[in-house]
């Protein structure tokens, strides 16, 4: 198998139920650092524990939208330059709400996470690289988006 079939044949079984596994992810995610909590805000409302926002249908948009992008990456692997312009200016927004460039490392662990928890023994050595690898392109994109 190419890393591009390896890809392509686990996130099959991911994308089928977007929103559930996007929720692992997120779950993962406020494990790992519970300080991201505080940037989701919506009405300037602020969540009081990850459980309420894990149930907020604003942050559950929010899982989708992730996971659209990450459904775009791989739609486009043979062509991620041409989603460039779109990752910086996400970039851009992320910086604007007060995200890190280290919290994507963590959202990068939080991602394997979810895809073992998915993927279960399929979850090989040679997927995790591949997946390594795109998520990887798709932060250096978004890195363009940060201004220092
Ligand atoms: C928008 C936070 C990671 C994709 C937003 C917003 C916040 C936010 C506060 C604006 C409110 C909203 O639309 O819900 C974060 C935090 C992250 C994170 C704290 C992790 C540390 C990601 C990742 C992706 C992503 C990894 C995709 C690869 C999006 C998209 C939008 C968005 C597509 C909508 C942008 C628009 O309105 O044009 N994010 N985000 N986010 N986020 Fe994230």
């Amino acid at each position: 198998c190419t890393q591009q079939e390896l890809i392509r044949e686990s996130w099959r079984r991911v994308s089928g139920s977007p929103v559930q596994h996007g929720v692992v992810l997120f779950s993962r995610l406020f494990d790992l650092d519970p300080d991201l909590l505080p940037l989701f805000q919506y009405n300037c409302k602020q969540f009081a524990s990850p459980q309420e926002c894990l149930a907020a249908p604003e942050f559950l948009d929010h899982v989708r939208k992730v996971m659209l992008v990450i459904d775009a990456a791989v739609s486009h692997l043979e062509d991620l330059p041409c989603l460039e312009e779109y990752l910086c200016n996400l970039g851009k927004k992320h910086q604007a709400v007060g995200v890190k460039l280290e919290s994507f490392s963590t959202v990068g662990e939080s991602l394997l996470y979810m895809l073992e928890k998915c993927l279960g023994a399929a979850f090989s050595p040679d997927v995790q690289e591949a997946w390594i690898k795109l998520y990887s392109a798709v932060v250096k994109a978004m890195q363009r988006g940060w201004e220092v």
